[in-house]
């Protein structure tokens, strides 16, 4: 079915058979998740934000145990340079050990692109604005993959929606560009590529998927998430996080945007592992809202470029009986 995106860049840089990137989720994004990804035709991308040098060796392993397909890496600037050792570490040891894919986020990507470029691996840097989009091609990464504001996760302060976002991006670069924020399915797949992009990332779509490691709790609240079902609480000093809502941030102080803060140490063991989905708010997008069951990665996959190729002719539709 590949050559059905004939000419996609973005297949080409990634070696998938299409191009649909799960995001890096910290504890999430580990090997049974992407390699799921990977094995039905998307891009697993394995997290490395607690820069765990064992982890990530032995996640790459285990991935590699399951399947035979392309997988990429995700690098978070600021998470890494705290731990300076294990970063280089990383780094190293990604480009000696055959990834051929990596994407950047959290910081500047000039302090890894260079140094994978000259090794031969493939750069594509998260930005969630113009301002630095324009920064990220200037340390001369691949692709980028552009987050709109109803993204889940650590956002900018300044908040632009995909809609906007990608056609701002799309208008002065002309790298590839990965849509994230808003994609559940094969209808936000075609919108975003309508806007400029040639492929897409999805996260909470694939926290409510069955090969998730997180507690049935979670993924029940995003199925059960209306539309308005997130905010964006506050995360000093300057930056703000998109999560749940749940019982206690709608009743405790619903005029304000909340903050976002001491409750995140606990957000592995106590939602993620723990289940407590009332009292820990976790990253979710809007997408959320567009959600209504836990299903297979693969059904996932599938069911996204099904509904891509229904829009596309859908669209084309209308030319043709003119
Ligand atoms: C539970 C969860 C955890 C996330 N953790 C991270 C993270 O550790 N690092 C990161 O760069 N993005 C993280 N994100 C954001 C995703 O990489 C991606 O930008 C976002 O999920 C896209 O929007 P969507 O969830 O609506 O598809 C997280 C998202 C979710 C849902």
């Amino acid at each position: 079915m590949s050559q059905m995106f004939q000419g996609n860049r973005v297949i080409a840089h990634t070696g998938a058979r299409y191009p649909i990137f799960q995001a890096p989720m910290t504890w999430i994004a580990r090997a049974p998740l992407v390699a799921a990804v990977s094995a039905a035709g998307g891009m697993g991308l394995l997290e490395s934000s607690s820069a765990d040098f064992a982890m990530t060796q032995r996640e790459v392993a285990a991935i590699r145990a399951v399947t035979s397909a392309p997988f990429g890496v995700n690098l978070p600037v600021m998470f890494l340079k705290r731990n300076e050792a294990a970063e280089g570490q990383i780094l190293d040891w990604i480009i000696a050990n055959g990834i051929k894919f990596v994407t950047t986020s959290a910081g500047d990507p000039k302090r890894y692109t260079r140094r994978l470029k000259d090794a031969g691996l493939v750069v594509y840097h998260a930005v969630p604005s113009l301002e630095l989009a324009l920064k990220a091609l200037d340390a001369g990464v691949d692709g980028l993959i552009v987050e709109g504001a109803e993204a889940a996760g650590i956002r900018n302060f300044e908040e632009v929606h995909s809609f906007v976002l990608l056609q701002a991006v799309r208008e002065r670069v002309s790298v590839p560009i990965v849509a994230a924020g808003g994609i559940v399915d094969g209808r936000g797949m075609a919108a975003a590529f309508a806007l400029g992009a040639e492929g897409v990332a999805m996260g909470t779509r694939f926290v409510a998927s069955t090969e998730s490691p997180v507690h049935p709790n979670y993924k029940a609240a995003i199925v059960n998430a209306p539309v308005t079902g997130t905010q964006m609480a506050l995360r000093p000093p300057r930056a703000k996080h998109r999560v749940l809502h749940n019982e206690r941030s709608r009743s405790a102080d619903a005029a304000s945007a909340g903050v976002y803060g001491e409750q995140h140490a606990n957000v592995i063991a106590d939602l993620y592992i723990g289940g407590d989905a009332a009292n820990i708010q976790g990253s979710a997008g809007e997408t959320a809202g567009l959600i209504h069951e836990v299903k297979g990665v693969t059904d996932i996959i599938d069911a996204t470029v099904n509904g891509f190729w229904r829009e596309i002719d859908r669209l084309a539709g209308l030319r043709l009986s003119r």
